[in-house]
C-alpha cells in the first residue's frame, strides 16, 4: 500500500538517507547503534525503508499507546505479514479478530502450574547438558544453549524424546528461518521472489517446518495424553494435548490448520530467544567474577545441593536479576505495527497503512532511564531506581494484548537453567575479546562462543582421582 506522508517538519527524519535506500544499510549494517541514536532526535523518528517510510518510536508512553490497543488501531504490519503465506496465522502473526479468539484458548496452557511442570523438565534438560562435559573440555555453548532450549521446548509441546528426527529437523532449519524472516521485513518484496538460493533456503526451511509440525501434530491427535501415560493431576501434561482440548467461547476446537500454526509459532517464538537470552546470560556471567562469585554462593545457600524447584525461584533474587538484566541488555531490537487507521502518537499525525516501529533494544539502552546502558549490572534492579522507571521502559516481552504468552515460561526456564548449571560448573570464557552481538531477525543473537567447564566440586571422572571401584 503507498501512504502519503501527512507529519509534516514535527517528525525529524533520521540522518544519513540514501536515495532508493532509505536507510536500509544502516539498518542492516548497524542496526543498534542507528537505533539507539534515534533517542536524542524525538519521541517519534523517520526512517525509509528502501522508499517506505516507517516510524520508530522512542518514548515509552508512545509505545505504550501503541502496544495496549486492542487491535482496532493496529495490527502486527510488514514484519510478520511477510511470514504469514508461510507459516499461518499463529498468535505471533494473527490478525486482531483471530488474535482474540485464539489467545483464550492458549493461555491455559501458560498457567503459572504448568510452568510449575514444565520447570521440572527445564531442570531436567540442564542436568542432561551436563552430564556430557567432562572437567576442562571446551564446550560451544551456544549450540549447548540451542539443544537444551529446543529439548525443551520438544518436551513441554509436545513430549517428544530427546535426540528424535525432529529434535535435528527442527534445529537444521529454525536458525534459518529466524534470520531470513527478519531480512524479509526490510527488503523490497520483489527482491523476495528471485530465485536467489537465501530466497530458496528459507522457503525450503519453512516447508520442513511444516511438514514436522504436520506430523507431530498428527500422531498426537490419536493418542493425546503423553506416550508415557505420565499426565499430571491436572490433566494431560504437554501444551499440545491442552491445545487439541481447548475450546473458544461457542464450544469449538481449534481446526487443525489452525493448531498447527499455533504449534509451529510456539517452536518458533520459544526457542532461539531462549537460547539467546541463556547463552548471553552464561557469557556475561563467565566474564563479570563478582556476579559469578554472587551466583555461586546464592545457590549454594538457596538450594544446599538439592535440585531446584519451582518453589526456590523467588528465593534466587541475584539469579534473577542477572536474568532481568540480561533480557534488558539484549532483548529483541526491531519489532513493528501497522496503523488501521489514521492516528495520532506524540507530535505525529500518522494515516492509516503506516508502519511503525518499536524497539525493545532502544527502550532499553536510553541512559535517561538506564544510565550506562550498556554496562552489565544486574545490581541496578535492586534500587529504588528500578521500581521509579516509567512504565513501558523495560518491556524485554513487549506489552499489551500482544505481549509474549511465552513470559513466565521463558524466565522461568532462564532461571532454572542458570541456577542448575552454577550449583555445579564455572564457565571460562577461551578469549577475553567482548562478544560482538548480532542482530539476526528480530534478535540479538550472541556470536558463536566457546568456553571451559570446570567443575566446582570434585567431579566422578575428574582426572586422578579416587573413583569407587567397580563391582
Ligand atoms: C527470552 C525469551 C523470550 C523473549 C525475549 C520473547 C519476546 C517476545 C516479544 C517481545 C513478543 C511480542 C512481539 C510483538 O509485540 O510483536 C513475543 C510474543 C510472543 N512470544 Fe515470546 N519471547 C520469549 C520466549 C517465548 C517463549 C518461551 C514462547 C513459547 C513457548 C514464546 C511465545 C510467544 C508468542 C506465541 C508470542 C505472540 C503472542 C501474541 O501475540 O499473543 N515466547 N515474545
Amino acid at each position: 500500500m503507498s501512504v502519503r506522508d501527512q507529519t509534516g517538519p514535527a517528525v525529524p527524519t533520521a540522518p544519513g538517507r540514501l536515495p532508493g535506500l532509505g536507510h536500509t544499510v544502516q539498518l542492516y549494517r548497524r542496526p543498534l547503534e542507528f537505533l539507539a541514536s534515534l533517542t536524542a532526535l524525538g519521541d517519534v523518528v523517520r526512517v525509509y525503508l528502501g522508499p517506505l517510510p516507517a516510524y520508530v518510536l522512542t518514548a515509552p508512553d508512545v509505545v505504550r499507546q501503541v502496544l495496549h490497543d486492542g487491535g482496532q488501531n493496529f495490527d502486527k504490519g510488514r514484519l510478520f505479514e511477510r511470514s504469514r503465506p508461510l507459516v499461518g496465522q499463529g498468535l505471533l502473526t494473527a490478525q486482531p479478530q483471530l488474535h482474540r479468539i485464539q489467545r483464550p484458548m492458549i493461555q491455559p496452557a501458560f498457567h503459572r502450574a504448568r510452568i510449575a511442570q514444565y520447570t521440572a523438565t527445564m531442570r531436567a534438560a540442564a542436568e542432561e547438558t551436563m552430564a556430557a562435559w567432562q572437567p576442562g573440555q571446551t564446550v560451544a555453548i551456544d549450540r549447548a544453549m540451542t539443544d537444551l532450549t529446543l529439548s525443551v521446548i520438544a518436551r513441554t509441546l509436545f513430549s517428544a524424546p530427546p535426540g528424535s528426527a525432529a529434535f535435528t529437523e527442527v534445529h537444521q532449519t529454525l536458525p534459518v528461518f529466524v534470520s531470513g524472516a527478519g531480512l524479509r521485513a526490510l527488503l523490497p518484496a520483489w527482491l523476495l521472489r528471485l530465485p536467489l538460493p537465501a530466497n530458496r533456503r528459507f522457503t525450503d526451511a519453512v516447508a520442513r517446518l511444516l511438514a514436522l509440525t504436520d506430523q507431530a501434530v498428527s500422531s498426537h491427535s490419536s493418542t493425546p495424553n503423553r506416550p508415557d501415560g505420565a499426565d499430571g493431576p491436572d490433566g494431560p501434561e504437554d501444551v499440545l494435548s491442552l491445545l487439541l482440548q481447548a475450546r473458544d467461547e461457542h464450544g469449538r476446537a481449534m481446526s487443525a490448520q489452525q493448531l498447527r500454526d499455533e504449534v509451529l509459532t510456539l517452536i518458533i517464538a520459544g526457542t532461539e530467544t531462549s537460547q539467546a537470552a541463556l547463552t548471553w546470560a552464561l557469557h556475561l556471567t563467565a566474564t563479570h567474577p563478582t556476579v559469578e562469585q554472587r551466583l555461586h554462593e546464592e545457590v549454594d545457600t538457596v538450594l544446599e545441593g538439592r535440585p531446584v524447584t519451582f518453589t526456590d525461584l523467588p528465593h534466587l533474587p541475584h539469579t534473577t536479576r542477572i536474568v532481568n538484566e540480561v533480557l534488558r541488555l539484549y532483548p529483541p531490537w526491531l519489532l513493528m505495527r501497522r496503523a488501521l487507521r489514521p492516528v495520532t502518537l506524540g507530535p505525529a499525525r500518522l494515516p492509516a497503512g503506516t508502519e511503525i516501529i518499536y524497539s525493545p533494544y532502544l527502550l532499553h539502552h536510553d541512559p535517561r532511564h538506564f544510565p550506562d546502558p550498556d554496562r552489565f549490572d544486574p545490581d541496578r534492579w535492586l534500587t529504588d531506581r528500578a521500581r521509579t522507571l516509567p512504565r513501558g521502559a523495560y518491556i524485554p516481552f513487549g506489552a499489551g494484548p500482544r505481549k509474549c504468552i511465552g513470559d513466565s515460561f521463558a524466565a522461568a526456564q532462564a532461571t532454572t537453567v542458570l541456577a542448575t548449571l552454577a550449583a555445579q560448573w564455572t564457565l571460562r570464557p577461551h578469549t577475553s575479546t567482548p562478544a560482538i552481538p548480532r542482530p539476526t531477525g528480530p534478535l540479538i543473537r550472541p556470536p558463536e562462543l566457546r568456553m571451559s567447564v570446570l567443575p566446582r566440586h570434585p567431579h566422578p571422572t575428574s582426572p586422578g582421582e579416587d573413583r569407587a571401584p567397580a563391582s
